[in-house]
């Protein structure tokens, strides 16, 4: 798989860039929106000269605001004085440019009187108000607008190799960099669920006592608050918040004003009567704060308290007192606007989700540290298959390194 290349730096303006270069480019500025955009989708853009060197690049900033092809053109104006210099330039971009006036202008009928040579972007855009009505618009105007799932040739330059595995591997890259929109706009039951893990190279969590922090090192947590970032909301157990006292708040240095949202899975609301004074509950608004309790199992009293204290109590069915109907439960979350959630633990939530099915991508945190013993709590103790042939396995998976941790994703579904 192509890992996203943090090496591949901002362009130097006139720095000759091959087409594959350039999407990739797009790809990693797409993720620079990330805690902004939603429900919008991540997207870059990256803009070359006729002789395919470096332009300007922009990416899609916040929510209402400018597409990144909107931002990339403005840079463009910024440049060159004019929009009029997009001529026979080419854009790469990492969905289909938009057609339809919505918050924003379309950035299909705004490229298209400019003329550049072409637009590629790696596939469709599932939003029906958009699928192949951008592409035509441009391609109507004359404009080579190429989706890498149907294109045979590059666009532009004729030194590059035609390999269709490295469009295959920007398409699938692409797909990853606009997963959760992808998710939502193609089913609109549940939300695209993450779950995220840190555990030692024996798999455990945890020690008996409860002590988990921390398993890995600096660069793995900035991941994690990175990965964070990405989400509409954080999902743990209650226990997790009982034991760790965790702010779940997105900490990275340059990144200020983001107020995430928590849910937090606490059938017969134990948790609920103290949450006010935790960590949590004190770095955010009490309103972004949402638990999840079980129809039947809690005190009314306390769940009322809660709600005049602002926080927001749900509750849906279970099989048995104490198991909740977690579909159901993702249903609601989902019905509450948020559509990307990033569950954390521990291992009492996470195997429901693993063993319903209900997850579509797994990230574990590795370190290289052995907790071993029967005692210490391992990450899937509390889900699993009964044959090998059950075996979950990821797809379209990575291997990064972080300074000494290893850090594993892929898609549990694609
Ligand atoms: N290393 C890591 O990545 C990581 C991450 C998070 C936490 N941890 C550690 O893990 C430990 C806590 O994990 P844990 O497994 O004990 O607890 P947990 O998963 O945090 O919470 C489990 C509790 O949440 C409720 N719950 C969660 N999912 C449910 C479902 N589908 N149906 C019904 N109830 C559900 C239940 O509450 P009731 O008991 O009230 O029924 C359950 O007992 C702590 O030591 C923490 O430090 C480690």
């Amino acid at each position: 798989m192509i890992e996203p290349r943090p090496q591949l730096g901002s362009p130097k303006m006139g720095q000759l860039l091959s087409p594959r270069e350039a999407m990739l480019r797009a790809l990693v500025i797409a993720r620079k929106g990330a805690g902004f955009v939603s429900p919008n989708p991540m997207v870059g853009c990256v803009i070359v000269d006729r002789e395919h060197r470096f332009l300007v690049e922009g990416w899609h900033t916040k929510v209402g605001s400018n597409h990144a092809e909107i931002e990339a053109l403005e840079r463009l104006m910024a440049l060159k004085g004019s929009r009029e210099a997009l001529e026979g330039c080419h854009v790469y971009v990492t969905l289909e440019p938009c057609a339809h006036e919505g918050r924003t202008p379309s950035c299909a009928k705004t490229l298209a009187p400019l003329q550049p040579a072409s637009v590629t972007f790696p596939f469709h855009d599932p939003n029906p108000l958009v699928a192949g009505k951008g592409a035509e618009i441009l391609r109507t105007a004359g404009i080579r607008a190429v989706p890498l799932t149907d294109a045979h040739v590059w666009p532009a330059l004729p030194h590059e190799s035609i390999d269709p595995l490295v469009k295959q591997e920007l398409i699938d890259w692409a797909e990853d960099v606009a997963e959760i929109f992808l998710w939502n706009a193609r089913q609109r039951e549940l939300p695209f669920v993450t779950v995220k893990v840190a555990s030692t190279l024996d798999g455990k969590v945890a020690l008996r006592s409860g002590e988990s922090q921390w398993i890995t090192g600096d660069l793995a947590r900035e991941k994690g608050h990175r990965l964070r970032l990405e989400h509409d909301a954080i999902l743990v157990g209650r226990r997790t918040v009982e034991t760790d006292n965790p702010s779940l708040n997105v900490r990275l240095k340059n990144i200020t004003g983001v107020e995430n949202s928590v849910v937090i899975i606490d059938p017969r609301a134990k948790l609920l009567p103290t949450l006010k004074d935790r960590r949590l509950s004190q770095v955010r608004p009490t309103t972004k704060v949402f638990v999840c309790v079980q129809s039947g199992c809690f005190d009314v009293d306390v769940v009322s308290r809660a709600h005049d204290e602002g926080f927001q109590v749900f509750d849906v069915g279970g099989s048995e007192p104490g198991i909740i109907d977690l579909r159901e439960a993702l249903i609601k979350i989902r019905t509450l606007g948020l559509m990307g959630l990033y569950v954390e633990g521990g291992a009492g939530t996470v195997g429901p989700f693993l063993d319903g099915e209900l997850a579509q991508r797994l990230h574990v945190f590795m370190s290289t540290g052995v907790l071993g013993g029967r005692e210490a709590t391992g990450w899937s103790d509390l889900c699993g298959v009964g044959t090998l042939a059950q075996m979950w396995k990821l797809k379209r998976q990575h291997v990064n390194v972080l300074d000494g941790d290893i850090h594993i994703t892929g898609r549990l579904q694609v």
